[in-house]
């Protein structure tokens, strides 16, 4: 059989050029270096690095599995170095992502959002990877339904053989660290019974139901709830395999056609539309917002990635970014009231509990 090539994309805000909003030329350029090193020892096939916001992303491709320390401790290694010019820059919130400098194996926990997967590269094998600034995990849910799950965007469900038999959505319960694996179409109800609460479930991966072959993957960590106390939001990953037996591009793409609301933007406390936007563009700025979501697509050569496509530098998604703007003007009228706001249940990891604290002892009992 032939050797599996593993994706790995590993990120962490490092430290942030003014306020939230991007990162820093320096930064890359560290650990662009760090790459190249680990490509010429032949650790890695392949890497691609740039700022989404203020997040680092490194996506890199190797033949060493998920989960694999080596890949690990090299993300890790790479986020300290980071981190230490970004303090040097004196960047701001350096290294809020990472909760823990003991690393032992394994970047779980530690902080930065993770998703990888491997696969045997077919004959062709293109791929999208989104990255997204100010927002959460939950916030591929609908996304992923819609691809995976909805013959109204995706019309390969019903006339792709390969599509046909449906998908298998591993679903993470993000608070009590539980997993389910419900298969669409037959369990879809059963799906968006957890999927439609966001904040707490996010879909991990999906896979092909034909042959169990892996189709997409996410990263699911959420750093408050890790920490137990208000870090920052965790701009989530995805990558998707695509063509051939998965979804296609354009269905892929098609749900950001709309720009949902997802949870995010400023002190990562409200609901705010999801912008596609091209790379250039991808700096969150009025109200930390709109989130912003970069699709890069590569089109792997024997693990290696080549030089990505911008894929919503385009105009067919100028609606969306529009509509979003109105969106935007729109729900920011609500100031401080919900349903701009999160519910309160989201807001206890936020900074807000401590100004509650001041008050507590005010409230009397009513007769
Ligand atoms: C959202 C985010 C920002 C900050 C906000 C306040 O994910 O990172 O909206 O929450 O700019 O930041 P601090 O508390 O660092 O001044
Ligand atoms: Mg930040
Ligand atoms: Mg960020």
């Amino acid at each position: 059989m032939k050797e599996k090539i593993t994706v790995s994309l590993i990120k962490a805000d490092v430290g942030g050029f003014i306020g939230h909003g991007r990162g820093s030329e320096e930064i890359l350029n560290v650990a662009r270096e760090e790459l190249e090193k680990a490509k010429n020892e032949n650790l890695l096939i392949d890497y691609f690095t740039c700022y989404v916001g203020d997040d680092l992303q490194l996506l890199m491709t190797h033949r060493k599995f998920i989960d694999n320390p080596e890949i690990h401790k090299l993300a890790f290694n790479i986020f300290m170095k980071c981190i230490q010019k970004a303090k040097e820059l004196k960047l701001y919130g350096a290294g809020q992502d990472i909760l823990s400098t003991a690393f032992s194996g394994n970047l779980k926990g530690l902080g930065p959002g993770i998703a990888e997967f491997a696969f045997v590269e077919r004959e062709s094998e293109p791929l999208v990877v989104f990255m997204a600034d100010k927002t959460e995990p939950g916030a591929w849910n609908l996304i992923l339904y819609k691809i995976f799950a909805d013959p109204f965007n995706t019309p390969g469900l019903i006339i792709d053989p390969k599509l046909n038999p449906g998908f298998t959505f591993e679903i993470h319960d993000m608070k009590e660290h539980k997993k389910i694996k419900l298969k669409a179409p037959e369990e879809s109800y059963h799906i968006l019974l957890y999927i439609g609460a966001p904040g707490r479930y996010a879909v991990k991966s999906v896979t092909r139901n034909l042959d169990d072959e892996i189709a997409a993957v996410t990263s699911t960590e959420r750093l408050n709830l890790m920490a137990g106390r208000y870090v920052g939001k965790d701009d989530p990953v995805m990558m998707v395999r695509a063509q051939s037996g998965f979804p296609a591009v354009g269905e892929i793409l098609e749900p950001f056609a709309t720009p949902w609301l997802v949870a995010g933007g400023m002190r990562g406390s409200h609901w705010v539309p999801l912008m596609p936007v091209s790379l250039k563009d991808a700096h969150p700025t009025r109200f930390d917002a709109p989130p912003r979501v970069v699709a890069l697509g590569f089109q792997l050569k024997n693990g290696e990635l080549g030089k990505p496509a911008d894929l919503f530098d385009d105009p067919a998604f100028d609606r969306a970014r529009a509509y979003c703007n109105e969106i935007m003007d729109f729900i920011r009228k609500h100031g401080p009231f919900e349903p701009h706001r999160l519910p309160l249940e989201e807001m206890e990891y936020t900074t807000m509990p401590e100004v509650e604290k001041k008050l507590k002892d005010r409230w009397e009992r009513l007769e």
